[in-house]
């Protein structure tokens, strides 16, 4: 696994020594731990994310591969129990912004301040990416620790999505967020 220079263990809540996570990337090998973080996500919070566990359960092991150089994720004794994606957009007129997606944290390991660790670790390699000037995301407003947490790490409402997701027979709206670095 490698490191990320910026984010070993700064959790705010720790009064006596380094927080008990670790911020990294996980090589290819490790797709089947990322795909059963993933999973689960899709499963126990569905309204906050575009995809859905149908889908992605028949994802092959190609893609799973495919999307782990993306995430960065939070590790507690070498398992991820946290995880954001992160991609610099690759197209000539929108390739200044970069976009976040996947945000999670395993309801177990919430409140300690992994979230707002990996949202800060996102947002430092976003600002290395090469002519990057802002970063954007998607949420469900009605995901109102997510929302909290994207507010505090100063992005802003700059739009809204109404009835963008259907999720049980249910529509939800989303709020787009940017935040300039
Ligand atoms: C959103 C989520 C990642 C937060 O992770 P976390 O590790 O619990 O967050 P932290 O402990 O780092 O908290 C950081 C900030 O988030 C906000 N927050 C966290 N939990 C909250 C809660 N239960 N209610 C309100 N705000 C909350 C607060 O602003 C908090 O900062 P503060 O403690 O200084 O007030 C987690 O709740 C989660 O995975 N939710 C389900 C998936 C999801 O909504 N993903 C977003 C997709 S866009």
């Amino acid at each position: 696994m490698s490191r990320l220079s910026t984010g070993v263990g700064t959790g705010r809540r720790d009064r006596h020594g380094p927080a008990p996570w670790i911020i990294g990337r996980l090589p290819e090998s490790r797709w089947e731990d990322f795909r059963t973080l993933r999973l689960k996500a899709l499963q126990q919070d569905s309204k906050a994310f575009g995809s859905s566990y149908e889908e992605e359960v028949t994802y092959g092991k190609e893609t799973w591969i495919g999307r782990i150089e993306s995430v960065i994720f939070a590790l507690i004794d070498d398992r991820p129990v946290g995880m954001i994606s992160i991609i610099k957009r690759n197209r000539i007129k929108t390739g200044h912004a970069a976009d976040i997606f996947g945000m999670y944290v395993a309801p177990d390991y919430r409140g300690k301040g992994i979230g707002d660790d990996l949202v800060k670790n996102a947002i430092s390699v976003a600002s290395k990416f090469d002519g990057v000037i802002k970063v954007v995301l998607s949420v469900n407003p009605k995901q109102e620790a997510a929302l909290n947490l994207y507010r505090k790490n100063g992005f802003e409402v700059a739009g809204e999505f109404k009835k963008e997701l259907l999720v049980d027979g249910e529509y939800y709206d989303e709020f787009v967020m940017e935040r300039f670095l």
